[in-house]
């Protein structure tokens, strides 16, 4: 791109000083997630991604059920790392004949995933248990099924959880992680400010604080994320990886957009002094409800995204 193109790209009238991150009361502090504070966001977030979850769901239904639906259902299930429930009343939806246990360490999440299940019917069936994971494991029975979605890499020895959470299952009993994937992408790769490859360089930025947010953990343990030997060598057969597309043309929901605004606005404060001017304040005008270019406001935002599930069975 030439010089003066480039300037040109950057010439609009907003008076913000858009180098500068928005002033939040509490900044976001990547290593040690606030998770109640997360709540609406992470709901938000498993909402949106609800087509992408009912294609695993279907999947996992016809893995645990090939021929006679009632006779291998899984009658004891549990949401490891359960966050705000969304998943967990899935999972009841799904079997209608289990009892689902969500584990979380944040309580204020297990009230929101119990007001979720009273609202859809299920508190009958849908449980909750505060924990801190992966010891809280050991008070809470055996389970048919074992789900952990996006909570395992919040613990800092995997291997040493994935061994618990093998002793939690019964004979028989399926482990599902839903780790890995594909990052998502929101924006073509020019969207008509600052520099081209945006979201590239903040996938970049963002895989060094997840790193520094594993090293923080307690009894943090780096071990490589080869999820299929992971499981193998905690005693279970492994039995499927596969990988399932959320793909959300422009225009995007009201709720597809807001779930990304949060996300950016959580990689604008977690990232802010990683990024180079530019790239920082092309982020700002993309967060700046006011700016014309901003997410809000742009034809051009779609959701793509690939999520990887694993799968392994107790012998
Ligand atoms: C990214 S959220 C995922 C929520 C949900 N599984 C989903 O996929 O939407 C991670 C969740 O793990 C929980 N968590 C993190 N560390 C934990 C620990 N040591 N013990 C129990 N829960 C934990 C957090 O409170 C949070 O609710």
């Amino acid at each position: 791109m030439s010089g003066q193109h480039h300037a040109q790209r950057h010439a609009h009238t907003q008076p913000h000083d858009h180098t500068q991150p928005h002033d939040h009361t509490k900044p976001y502090d990547h290593t040690h997630p606030d998770w109640d504070a997360m709540s609406e966001a992470i709901e938000r977030r498993a909402e949106v991604y609800g087509p992408l979850y009912t294609q695993v769901l279907d999947a996992l239904r016809e893995q645990l059920q090939p021929q006679l639906p009632s006779a291998s259902a899984p009658r004891r299930i549990v949401d490891a790392g359960s966050g705000p429930g969304v998943l967990t009343c899935r999972l009841a939806e799904t079997f209608p004949e289990a009892e689902v246990i969500a584990v979380d360490s944040a309580e204020g999440l297990l009230k929101r995933t119990m007001a979720r299940a009273a609202n859809a019917g299920l508190d009958a069936r849908v449980r909750t248990q505060l924990a801190e994971l992966p010891d809280g494991l050991a008070d809470l029975g055996t389970a048919d099924l074992l789900w952990l979605s996006h909570s395992l890499h919040h613990f800092g020895d995997q291997r040493a959880a994935l061994a618990d959470c093998a002793r939690t299952l019964n004979p028989g009993g399926t482990l599902v992680l839903v780790e890995g994937g594909l990052n998502a992408r929101y924006l073509p790769r020019d969207i008509g400010i600052g520099r081209p490859g945006l979201q590239s360089r903040l996938d970049a930025a963002h895989e060094d604080t997840f790193t520094e947010m594993r090293e923080a953990l307690p009894d943090a343990k780096a071990d490589p994320e080869d999820w299929p030997a992971l499981l193998t060598s905690a005693g279970l057969r492994h039995t499927a990886t596969r990988s399932y597309l959320l793909d959300l043309p422009a225009p995007l929901s009201s709720d597809a957009l807001t779930h990304i605004t949060e996300t950016l606005t959580r990689y604008r404060d977690s990232l802010a002094d990683r990024l180079d001017p530019e790239d920082l304040t092309t982020l700002n005008r993309l967060l700046d409800p006011a700016d014309p270019a901003s997410l809000r406001r742009r034809p051009d935002v779609f959701l793509l995204s690939a999520q990887t599930v694993h799968t392994a069975v107790k012998a």
